[in-house]
């Protein structure tokens, strides 16, 4: 890793006219920028199709950090560090002019050559670009190269290691920063230091005192515009595949010996490699998948998946996904780790809900006969925070136990957005550290495991839709937990 402050570099950025460069890249640059991260020693390059012109990609740029209500002088200073390129991804001479850029920009600038080759856009262009930039753009360049690669990478197992074979052709597994912005997240990345840096909490983090652990990703949006890739993703390879199966790793993986890359990622690779693969038999008792009917949220009326436009009319796509996912080592035998997540239920929100067992003799109980499991709640989002959860006396007379709460909140120091997480993993690219984006093999196993799910999903037709808009998902998912004694934490008991 380099430890250099400022990291000098030129940003690429393919897909510059699109929604993610608007809403997260640029504001995050710009907040590096102002935050002092990155000082002057900086050029962005925006490709895409349409004819822009610098002067319109600043304009844009502009627009996008409006809400940071910077002066004119300090924005017009920052957008000038933008350049524009109309870019054909298929087109040789796009890429000579693309090199003749950043080496016009090199001397302009104080970048030293390095080079980020941001990939924010259309995946099927993922394994073009990487093997052109290699004959067009690599081999002059005199600093380092890394290319930042967003989500989906692949469908399945076999086309992600299509595309993995054909950005190794040009880049190094290290050279390769595989974003999932989830890692960026600021609760996300507390998981490692809640757990490895607490006594009281590590030396019980394990299947003898833990009875099951709860990951919830609920989302109230609908599927927004983006019927066209969702509708060939659903919720399990858009969420699953990637922030889900990595919040199970965190949770999951054992202390590293080293706090490097290679330690902590070695540490959740074995984890997703021990993740008990689901034969086609046992899928429905172990996942259940769901399509959102109408409904009513936040006081609105809101439509089905189907009805959202005419292309979702017949669709079989699940958005919503519910799965005990179990992890086949000493540690963790016999721990159901229960996931859920989709759109268009109750809330947006993103816990974690840790359950303990219950001690060997217990005689305390509340005035009603309840006993109360010890839980220990990370808040995601939009809520930042832990909460413990324990019992004690009730007060007056009696020995009655009363459940209470010790609480941490962030609120207020960090928001809900992910803008932050992309601000911090831009960062962490220029600066070589790539600890928070996956690695291959952490891809490799992921697709393993729910490519078993969706395989045998798709042989059978779903009866969609399933659960009611503004609700927590299928009555199936609350029996997935119900069968094996438990049952989900509601939102509003768990986030404070
Ligand atoms: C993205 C998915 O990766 O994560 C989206 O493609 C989803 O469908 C989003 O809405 C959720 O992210 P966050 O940060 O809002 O929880």
């Amino acid at each position: 890793m380099n430890n250099q402050q400022n990291p000098k570099a030129i940003i690429v950025i393919f897909g510059a006219t699109g929604d993610l460069a608007k809403r997260k890249l640029f504001p995050s640059i710009y907040r590096l920028y102002q935050n002092g991260k990155i000082d002057d020693d900086f050029a962005v390059i925006g490709l895409a199709r349409r004819p822009w012109t610098n002067e319109i990609l600043r304009d844009n740029v502009e627009q996008s950090i409006k809400e940071t209500n910077a002066s004119k002088s300090d924005v017009d200073k920052f957008t000038s560090h933008f350049y524009y390129q109309s870019f054909d991804v298929t087109e040789a001479s796009s890429y000579q002019g693309l090199n003749d850029l950043m080496q016009e920009l090199e001397g302009m600038y104080n970048t030293n050559g390095n080079r980020i080759f941001y990939l924010a856009m259309a995946p099927e262009f993922f394994g073009t670009i990487a093997v052109n930039l290699k004959d067009y753009c690599l081999e002059m360049s005199s600093g380092w190269s890394r290319l930042v690669i967003e989500k989906p990478f692949g469908h399945d197992l076999p086309s992600a290691r299509a595309l993995n074979s054909q950005i190794r052709e040009a880049f190094d597994e290290d050279q390769i920063y595989r974003i999932d912005h989830y890692l960026g997240k600021e609760m996300v990345q507390n998981i490692e230091v809640i757990r490895f840096a607490n006594g009281i909490f590590e030396h019980l983090w394990n299947n003898r005192f833990i009875s099951n652990i709860q990951i919830t990703s609920s989302e109230s949006l609908g599927v927004e515009e983006r019927a066209r890739y969702y509708d060939h993703s659903g919720a399990t390879r858009d969420m699953v595949q990637n922030h889900m199966l990595q919040m199970v790793a965190l949770l999951a993986m054992e202390p590293p010996i080293k706090l490097t890359t290679d330690e902590i990622r070695s540490e959740k690779i074995k984890v997703l490699r021990a993740l008990r693969p689901i034969d086609d038999s046992e899928v429905d008792e172990n996942f259940v998948r769901g399509q959102y009917g109408s409904g009513h949220l936040h006081g609105k009326d809101v439509q089905s998946y189907r009805g959202e436009t005419d292309e979702l009319k017949d669709s079989h796509t699940e958005t919503y996904v519910a799965g005990k996912v179990m992890i086949d080592n000493y540690r963790w035998a016999g721990v159901p780790f229960y996931i859920r997540t989709g759109k268009r239920m109750a809330e947006k929100s993103t816990n974690i809900v840790v359950e303990f067992k219950d001690i060997p003799m217990n005689l305390y109980s509340e005035d009603d006969g309840n006993k109360n499991p010890n839980l220990l709640v990370i808040n995601i989002q939009p809520n930042e925070g832990i909460t413990l959860f324990l019992n004690a006396k009730k007060a007056g007379h009696g020995s009655a136990a009363q459940p209470i709460q010790l609480s941490y909140n962030n609120n207020g120091v960090h928001g809900i957005n992910t803008p932050e997480a992309y601000e911090k993993l831009l960062y962490d690219c220029m600066l070589g550290d790539a600890t928070n984006f996956t690695h291959w093999d952490e891809v490799a196993f992921s697709w393993a495991y729910i490519d078993a799910i969706l395989n045998a999903w798709s042989r059978r037709t779903p009866d969609f839709p399933n659960y009611t808009s503004g609700s927590m998902g299928p009555k199936e998912a609350d029996d997935l937990l119900a069968k094996d004694g438990f049952h989900w934490w509601p939102i509003r008991d768990v986030v404070q």
